[in-house]
């Protein structure tokens, strides 16, 4: 024995062939019913506690409940862009695809162009009058950004729009709604 493992006094602490000296043994590790339930409901109460700010940011942003602010856009002037054409723009962050199209003299619609299937990128067909997805030939509104055919279920998020100076700007983006 060197004299580290000695106390300051020069004495070991404990006997040497005892290392379990601070367990008590007796009821130390005895968990009755009640004690596990005891447990487990505070258990469930951590959890619960701990995970809420989560769930409440995810409830917010999936039903778009606590409402966004967004700033202006703009996405290109009024003379660059056909009756009947598109064009594509990233918004509200640039990695955030979407799409305008002018459908008259004065209406426009745009979305945000990742397919809600399986997030391929949806396209204007002029021909057909319609968004579509080149993956599963999933179709969507240009009118209301609702599916109506293929396997998406969710329409494409509306991106918001306003004309002003003769140029087309977003203002926001409305989610998942039906
Ligand atoms: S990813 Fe668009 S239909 Fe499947």
């Amino acid at each position: 024995m060197d004299q580290e493992q000695k106390g300051k006094n020069g004495q070991i602490p404990f006997p040497e062939d005892n290392y379990t000296h601070n367990i008590r043994k007796l009821g130390e590790r005895k968990l009755d019913r009640r004690g596990f339930m005891k447990m487990m409901v505070g258990a469930a109460g951590v959890f619960a506690v701990s995970t809420l700010p989560w769930g409440t940011i995810a409830f917010n942003e999936l039903t778009g409940i606590k409402k966004k602010s967004y700033e202006a856009k703009k996405i290109a002037d009024v003379s660059a862009l056909k009756v009947g054409d598109a064009i594509e723009f990233s918004y509200p962050g640039e990695h955030d695809s979407a799409l305008l199209v002018r459908l008259g003299q004065n209406e426009y619609k745009a979305y945000q162009n990742a397919c809600t299937h399986l997030k391929c990128p949806v396209f204007w067909s002029k021909e057909d009058g319609e968004l579509l997805c080149p993956c599963h030939h999933g179709m969507f509104d240009v009118h209301t950004g609702k599916p109506i055919a293929g396997p998406p279920k969710r329409p494409l998020p509306e991106v918001l729009l306003k004309t002003e100076n003769g140029a087309v700007y977003a203002t926001g983006v409305k989610r998942y709604e039906t």
